[in-house]
């Protein structure tokens, strides 16, 4: 207990972040599904795609530290999921649905960055040259998804949540 260091710091973040993104596989169709906007809809299922490979780069980085692929419980990205469903029940319908359910997704995204971003740096200070590669990987496309949901926002998606229904 008391010789706990940055590799097992690393490996039992490896499995925090292995359980978010399979939670997020498992909701992004759902939250496709309920997406008003035909942009939203369409973001969430390119997101979807990319999610898959997540998964398998973090698999490429358990092989890359020699342990087998493990997930461990996240609460918070439970939380985050939650706070989501509980905004597409409560919006269902209504002008707002959309703002709300944007939101939550950038809230999981924001989760993703702070996790890989950590990730890398640790990797880095670790010397895992490969795996600095695949968190990068990983990463960029987070952001990627983050300011794709920002520019939708503040194109079409707050602007509509503003409208009252006809
Ligand atoms: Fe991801
Ligand atoms: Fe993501």
């Amino acid at each position: 207990m008391a010789d706990k260091t940055l590799d097992d710091l690393f490996y039992e973040t490896l499995k925090d972040i292995y359980y978010a993104e399979r939670k997020i596989l498992k909701t992004l169709p759902k939250m496709a599904r309920a997406a008003q906007s035909e942009k939203l809809k369409a973001a969430f299922l390119q997101h979807k795609d990319e999610t898959e490979g997540h998964i398998e780069r973090l698999q490429d980085v358990f092989e890359i530290i020699g342990k087998r692929p493990r997930a461990k419980t996240c609460a918070a990205i439970d939380g985050i999921v939650e706070e989501g469903e509980e905004i597409m029940d409560e919006f269902k319908g209504s002008p707002a649905h959309d703002a709300g359910l944007l939101a939550a997704a950038q809230a999981v995204e924001h989760y993703e960055i702070s996790r890989y971003g950590t990730l890398r740096a640790w990797a880095q200070q670790l010397g895992l040259t490969e795996a600095v590669k695949l968190l990068d990987a990983t990463l960029a496309e987070e952001s990627k998804t983050d300011e794709t949901l920002t520019k939708l926002a503040q194109t079409a998606v707050n602007s509509a949540a503003q409208k009252k229904a006809a």
